[in-house]
């Protein structure tokens, strides 16, 4: 594969994508729900068919990642249009195109929603986002269940927005929506964020808004370095026992703890150097413009040599070819002795990963390549300086 497509090269299992899906839907034993696979953490098109041809539905982040979900075949009443900044000409279309929900994060977006769907003289499906103000205690950049994240609607706030939504005929509030964070590797916090979420639906209930399902968000994590982390089984089970009482079905969007095990990035060694008197630096042909998570969140991925050849363990820091210092993509690492030319996997780059890629150094996006039933196909080319330069001017 590598020999053939070259390197950096992400490389994705069906296989594994599969399994994943189905371990966390068939965790939900019978109990109404729905997965909206977060188009967020790999959005590549064949990954997005891949998904819906297993029978999930999408979380979409922006107008993009919706145009994308169609084109992969998604239908407007399988998608959930989330995030916190959604501009007008993105809550124009949404609402044109009758999506199962907007989750909705503020007021101001509300109003907007809403004023939108009266001139077009229809009826927005929305759903409330509410931030609990939970820590999800995972790493401070993808936790968003605090209150001092910009994520959501305190839940006084959501309260009060919710009770009057009953006089606003442009609105139809069809969830009560959380989402507190990623990387999530403990129960507590997402099972309190589904309890609270079960607790004002069965409010509205109550009041008598007839609410169709309860959105928990995504985030359950995974094992990077090995460490055990809660199963589909045990997180959908955690769910389940929190908002049974609404009798509601239950949508989640997992991203990660499908698609991250799912994908490696292979990438080459390509020089290697002294750095103390008792390691060495490997430089590879895959930095932080192909898996930003180690320089952005000091994330640890374990690399493998591909192809062992059984000698001595060498102390490594393996470093990306990028002009900065934090290209690091492993630090202090034991690998058996490495040469120019082997090949390193760097694994669970399923998730972002490729969709965190950037161009620069006018570093091209890499090829990404499926493995599906012992073959494996391209499923994205490698970018050119062509395809790069043909935007401009
Ligand atoms: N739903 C919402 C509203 C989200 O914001 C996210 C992720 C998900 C679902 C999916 O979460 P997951 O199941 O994948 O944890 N770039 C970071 C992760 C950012 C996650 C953003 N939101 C990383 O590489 O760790």
């Amino acid at each position: 594969m590598a020999a053939a497509e070259g390197t950096p090269l992400y490389v994705y299992s069906a296989a594994s994508l599969t399994e994943r899906y189905r371990a966390m839907a068939d965790a939900f034993a019978g109990y109404p729900h729905a997965l909206h696979y977060a188009l967020k953490a790999n959005s590549t098109l064949a990954i997005a068919r891949l998904l819906r041809e297993l029978g999930s539905a999408a979380d979409a982040n922006s107008i993009w990642e919706i145009e994308v979900a169609r084109k992969a075949g998604f239908t407007p009443s399988n998608i959930v249009f989330t995030g916190v900044g959604k501009s007008l000409a993105e809550l124009e279309c949404a609402v044109g195109l009758g999506l199962k929900a907007i989750n909705v994060e503020s007021a101001g977006e509300l109003a907007r929603v809403e004023a939108i769907a009266a001139r077009l003289g229809s009826v927005a499906r929305v759903a409330l986002r509410v931030n609990p103000d939970i820590d999800a205690k995972s790493h401070p950049h993808i936790s968003t269940g605090l209150r001092i994240n910009k994520f959501g609607l305190p839940v006084d706030e959501a309260r009060d927005l919710l009770d009057g939504l009953a006089s606003r005929p442009a609105l139809r509030l069809v969830a009560v929506h959380v989402h507190i964070g990623s990387q999530i590797t403990t129960l507590d916090p997402l099972r309190r964020a589904a309890r609270l979420a079960g607790d004002l639906s069965s409010h509205l209930i109550s009041k008598g808004v007839a609410l169709e399902y309860v959105d928990l968000g995504g985030g359950l994590g995974v094992s990077y370095d090995g460490r055990e982390v809660p199963t589909p089984a045990d997180y959908v089970s955690a769910l389940v026992d929190e908002v049974r009482a609404t009798r509601l079905p239950i949508v989640i969007e997992p991203g990660r703890a499908i698609a991250a095990p799912s994908g490696a990035l292979v990438a080459r060694v390509i020089d290697l150097k002294p750095r103390t008197a008792t390691s060495e630096f490997v430089v590879i042909d895959a930095g932080m413009t192909e898996l930003l998570r180690p320089a952005l969140y000091n994330a640890f991925h374990r690399i493998e040599v591909v192809s062992e050849r059984g000698g001595p363990v060498t102390d490594y820091e393996i470093v990306g070819p990028v002009c900065e210092s934090s290209d690091v993509v492993g630090r202090d690492r034991k690998l058996e002795k490495l040469e120019v030319g082997d090949l390193v996997a760097i694994r669970d780059a399923g998730a972002y990963g490729a969709v965190m890629a950037s161009n620069y150094n006018r570093r091209p996006f890499p090829t990404e390549v499926l493995v599906e039933d012992g073959a494996w196909r391209v499923i994205r080319r490698r970018q050119t300086v062509d395809d790069m330069l043909a935007l401009e001017q």
